[in-house]
């Protein structure tokens, strides 16, 4: 499998599950949420492994600014996981924290579609090493 295959692959597996995860939030599914949380950390880590092999095959400065706000976004996004999942942590305790939380993991799904659209957009206009 091409590494660009691949990394779109992973890339939509990641955005499939975080929206699975937002689903089984809003209905208070806890297990599912949980596990689902579980397996979208799984696929993140592998989406940015395989990023960084495909980063290996194209020339992404050639792509112009849309890389650094690419990188941005990307790692905005990543970055953003960890304080939804510590008030998810926290609302496990306390429900009221539930709206914050849920505020928060919007955020976060915001960021990685934007990262995704910004992703594309980078690929298409890198050229090959
Ligand atoms: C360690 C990680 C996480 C834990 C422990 C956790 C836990 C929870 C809990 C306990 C609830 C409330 C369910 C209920 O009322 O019974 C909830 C709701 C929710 N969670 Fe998570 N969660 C985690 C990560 C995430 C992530 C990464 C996202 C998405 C990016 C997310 C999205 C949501 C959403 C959208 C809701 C509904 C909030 C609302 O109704 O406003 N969660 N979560």
């Amino acid at each position: 499998m091409s590494p660009v295959v691949a990394f779109f692959a992973l890339f939509g597996a990641t955005l499939v599950l975080l929206i699975a995860v937002l689903v089984t939030g809003r209905a208070a599914r806890r297990r599912a949420h949980l596990a689902l949380v579980a397996l979208t950390v799984s696929a993140l880590g592998a989406t940015i492994w395989q990023a960084y092999r495909l980063g290996e095959t194209v020339d992404l400065e050639s792509a112009g600014w849309i890389t650094p706000v690419h990188m941005l976004l990307a790692r905005s996004a990543t970055l953003s996981f960890a304080p939804t999942a510590l008030l998810g942590l926290l609302t496990l305790r306390d429900g009221r924290r539930r709206r914050w939380h849920g505020r928060l993991a919007w955020l976060s799904f915001a960021l990685s579609v934007l990262a995704a659209v910004t992703g594309v957009w980078m690929l298409v206009l890198a050229e090959p090493r």
